[in-house]
């Protein structure tokens, strides 16, 4: 090497150990109502938000009240190092955070520090996750969110600086017994291995505006088709056409909902890598097999991965397009290449959805690492394996929704990997990790994130627990029974068979609720499925227990958070609270304000913490003083556009109420047009203090599938 040469390493390596930072000026603008984005460095022109291709629902933003920027802008510090960016945000004592991706197992995150990686869940809320979304929610009403398409690193307040303002007390281990592990931090720190990013701030009154403003800004959440609430049905992976319809039968005879169908790996004439080819001795006929399941009001969804075989016709057209490895011997289309979209989506419109397919379940999309590409690997596009990683779930949910859309045609489907922008995708995240508890959890924590998720059920050691199953995701985005494996029914325990049809038929005569709360998700960005500590009148959250110091078990005496990880509402006015296998009582913490028994009516406490022993057939739900539920009477699939059903209005509790009861053709996606009804339900005191209901008139013209005769049932005597 020459004089020249060394100097330049020397030079090189001086500039790498040092990293000259370079102190940023962040600078804040508000780019809707409570809504304030800024540019560190050299944001890349790949982002979360890109790939998801959000539109904001600026109209509804506006809606909102006014907020303001929720932070001392001084206290946010933003720097580019060594090609990397350092960001800090303040927090204040007693303030919680909350998201940071689909957590299995926590709820608060302060404390925590995440690396967020797109990635199958591994027992462990490190970030790796199948939802990695580096958006985190203060209970001081605002949200943070850090738009990079990287692997970041969060310090959700663990890191104390030496400069910092709001210091830790030191304390001697040796004589002081509140001494701590893990001294107080005033700042969530951030490292995004890039030259920069847009950072956003969402301002709000609680944290549940600020997680509206983030859900509006990605567009708005997603309204599934109705026969996307019904129940759903995953057959094993080598059932025939034939062996499918007859399950269509079977469902009939044991009288169980079933609205849709989803058809596993053996559709493909070759998998892991896929086809995307009909085989043609197990479905010799796939057109017929789609039109005779409809003809029973039942919709088809079809099992993909993204990795092409080299059999199947799609292979030599997308090659060129593709990333330079493969996954289980398939190539990775490289779905940042509008010409690898185009090739995929003519294929998939000729082979199944023009041929009556109704969606997808897109699975292998988030790793393992081993059954994922490797970060080494390069994409045509020139992106990263590392950026390709973090978007890949989110580009091909937008690419397959865009297809449905251009059909005027609602989809609702699976995926195993998504991002932040994934609000308004007509997707519901599921795994293979199976413990209930944990599904519960990460029930609740797809509310902070803008993600829909699925305590699927699929097998079960005892009746008890497949029933507590059933009940659970009976009351989640996606009632569905995934039998891939095992070939389970609902009916597969015999002993508790009726109480499984019950809570299944509860979900389907809830479906007016249920799809007016989705309304909500849409229109004004509020989580259909919620946490508790969205709620107004939660307080129950903060209590700290402090580890005994111990030589083997808590060496350093970790503090051990106490959080309420097992209930959460659906909608507005229903508190679901699941029973898991083993247990025949269990706490419930109801909010302030009255509740009442969804059963019968009967008041429960209020502000309080309850115990309930409510049998195996019943899954505790409670609704909120003065709560409207509209129901509709039992039936096997969700409602056709032109069928009208009853209304049953249920009333509960002493309070007047009302409820914005939602509806349109259940299928389109004319209701952005205006082509929905919005109908005032209205409880309330007459002048002899007795509670009496009353329904708007739907506008005219107005697709609206009810009976004018309604059934009112006031259910606290
Ligand atoms: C898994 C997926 C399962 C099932 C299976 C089929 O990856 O999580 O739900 O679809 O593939 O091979």
């Amino acid at each position: 090497m020459n004089f020249i040469g060394r100097f330049a390493v020397v030079f090189a390596l001086n500039f790498f150990l040092s990293g000259e930072a370079i102190c940023q000026d962040v600078r804040w603008n508000e780019i809707e109502n409570g809504i304030w984005k800024a540019s560190v460095g050299e944001p890349e022109d790949i982002s979360l938000l890109k790939a998801a291709d959000i539109q904001p629902k600026k109209e509804a933003l506006q809606r909102l009240p006014k907020a303001d920027f929720p932070l001392l802008k001084s206290d946010i510090k933003a720097e580019v190092i060594d090609g990397k960016t350092y960001l800090r945000f303040p927090l204040s004592r007693e303030e919680q955070l909350f998201g940071l991706g689909l957590n299995f197992k926590t709820v608060h995150q302060r404390g925590r520090i995440m690396q967020l990686h797109v990635d199958h869940y591994g027992g462990k809320d490190d970030g790796r996750t199948h939802a990695p979304v580096p958006f985190y929610v203060s209970s001081k009403g605002y949200g943070v969110l850090i738009d990079a398409a990287r692997y970041v690193t969060v310090y959700a307040g663990t890191g104390v600086r030496v400069d910092a303002k709001d210091k830790p007390i030191v304390r001697d281990r040796n004589t002081d017994k509140n001494w701590n592990s893990r001294p107080y931090s005033d700042a969530v720190e951030i490292l995004v291995p890039t030259t920069g990013t847009d950072i956003y701030v969402y301002g709000g009154n609680s944290p549940m505006e600020a997680v509206q403003r983030y859900n509006l800004y990605n567009g708005g959440g997603y309204i599934p088709p109705k026969w996307g609430l019904g129940f759903t049905q995953r057959v094993p992976t080598l059932y025939s056409q034939d062996d499918i319809i007859k399950e269509a039968e079977e469902f009939e005879l044991h009288d169980f909902p079933l609205d849709f169908i989803g058809v596993e790996p053996g559709w493909h004439s070759m998998s892991y890598p896929c086809t995307f080819e009909w085989d043609t001795t197990r479905f010799p006929q796939p057109e017929k097999f789609n039109s005779d399941l409809m003809a029973m009001g039942i919709r088809t969804n079809l099992w993909l991965n993204p990795y092409i075989s080299p059999v199947g016709s799609l292979y030599p057209k997308i090659k060129p397009l593709s990333g330079s490895h493969t996954v289980w011997n398939g190539i990775v289309p490289d779905l940042m290449l509008p010409e690898a979209r185009k090739i995929l989506k003519t294929h998939f419109l000729e082979n199944h959805l023009n041929i009556g397919v109704s969606g997808y379940k897109i699975d292998e999309v988030d790793g393992y690492d081993f059954w994922v590409w490797p970060d080494v690997a390069k994409f045509p596009s020139g992106y990263s394996g590392e950026q390709m990683r973090q978007v890949y779930g989110l580009l091909i949910q937008d690419m397959t929704a865009k297809w449905f859309r251009e059909k005027n045609q609602r989809t609702y489907g699976l995926v195993r990997a998504s991002n932040a922008g994934a609000s308004s995708m007509p997707y519901v995240i599921y795994n293979d990790y199976y413990s209930h508890k944990d599904f519960i959890t990460a029930l609740i924590n797809s509310s902070f994130i803008g993600v829909l998720w699925t305590p699927e059920v699929r097998a079960s050691k005892t009746a008890e627990e497949w029933l507590r199953r059933m009940q659970s995701v009976c009351f989640s985005p996606m009632a569905m029974l995934n039998a891939w494996a095992d070939g389970t029914k609902p009916w597969t325990f015999p002993e508790v068979e009726t109480a499984v049809r019950d809570v299944a038929n509860l979900r389907m005569q809830l479906l007016p609720y249920i799809y007016s709360t989705f309304s909500q998700y849409r229109f004004e960005g509020l989580p259909p499925f919620r946490a508790m500590n969205l709620v107004d009148g939660f307080s129950f959250d903060a209590t700290v227990t402090e580890g005994a110091l111990d030589s083997t078990d808590n060496p350093y005496k970790v503090a051990v958070k106490s959080e309420i990880k097992d209930q959460y509402m659906m909608g507005d006015n229903i508190l679901v609270a699941p029973m898991f296998a083993g247990e025949n009582e269990r706490k419930v913490i109801l909010p302030a304000g009255k509740w009442y028994d969804f059963y019968d009516g009967t008041y429960v406490g209020e502000n309080e913490i309850i115990s309930v022993t409510p049998g195996l057939e019943k899954i505790p739900l409670f609704v909120k003083d003065g709560g409207i539920i509209p129901m509709r009477p039992v039936q096997r699939q969700a409602p056709r556009p032109d069928e009208k059903v009853d209304l049953i209005l249920r009333h509960y509790g002493e309070s007047e109420g009302s409820f914005v009861l939602y509806d349109d053709d259940g299928v389109s996606f004319d209701f952005e047009k205006g082509a929905y009804s919005k109908v005032d339900i209205i409880v309330k005191k007459d002048k002899k203090g007795s509670l009496k209901g009353t329904i708007s008139k739907p506008e005219k013209g107005k697709p609206f599938g009810y009976n004018k005769k309604v059934n009112w049932e006031f259910m606290t005597k």
